[in-house]
């Protein structure tokens, strides 16, 4: 499964690819919006700092409009994914990027038929949003498993990207359910290695350690 980052905040990208463990990085308005930086400057800084596909968002909702953001976005580095809104506007656009060969990564998708729709546009990646999902009380890990079969019932290249993920255990479900790709906030990330009893292990063998004698 890769492991993408969830955040614009480029202390937190360099930290998290100086784990070895990053395989790409996930942007969206808001995001972008508390580093109170340009837009893309900051999306030129994280193609500098990552190598690996780097979403980045248009906020055109009209096939003009995001047709245009998709170029300046895809002139900015290669590797640039366009990250489109789920709305009809957004699939004829995903559909015109895929011929163009421009990747894209559909997102505000909350719904298994949203997402059949965004594979048979041709979309690189899904983002089906778990944890606002939950939040309304709907369990966003059953929609994972509900994509992830529908696209194996027709074979769609679309890879499944579990976003909005708030803790560990939707990274657990994600890999159970056979999701492409988890995309985590840095804080999320970093609790994936924590374990009381990795510390507490840890402590004993460092202390037991003191009792070796040194060599002669
Ligand atoms: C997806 O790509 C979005 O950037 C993100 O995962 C949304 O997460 P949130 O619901 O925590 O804002």
């Amino acid at each position: 499964m890769k492991f993408f980052i969830d955040t614009a905040d480029i202390q937190e990208i360099r930290q998290a690819a100086s784990y070895g463990l990053l395989d790409g990085v996930t942007t969206n308005p808001s995001l972008i919006a508390q580093t109170k930086r340009p837009f893309k400057e900051v999306i030129r800084e994280i193609c500098a700092a990552v190598d690996g596909p780097i979403s980045a968002e248009v906020v055109s909702t009209d096939f003009e409009g995001i047709k245009r953001e998709a170029r300046e976005l895809r002139a900015l580095h290669q590797n640039i994914v366009v990250k489109i809104p789920l709305i009809m506007e957004g699939l004829k656009a995903t559909r015109w990027c895929a011929e163009q060969g421009i990747k894209t990564n559909v997102t505000l998708c909350f719904s298994p038929l949203q997402a059949l729709l965004a594979a048979k546009a041709g979309a690189t990646y899904i983002s089906p949003f778990v944890g606002r999902l939950d939040d309304v009380g709907h369990d966003g890990m059953e929609l994972i498993s509900q994509i992830v079969q529908i696209y194996d019932n027709y074979g769609y290249e679309t890879e499944v990207l579990v976003a909005s993920v708030r803790h560990p255990l939707h990274v657990l479900e994600a890999a159970r359910a056979g999701a492409d790709v988890v995309t985590v906030p840095f804080k999320v990330l970093n609790q994936l290695a924590q374990h009381p009893l990795t510390d507490l292990g840890l402590a004993k063998f460092l202390a037991d350690w003191q009792r070796v004698p040194s060599e002669a």
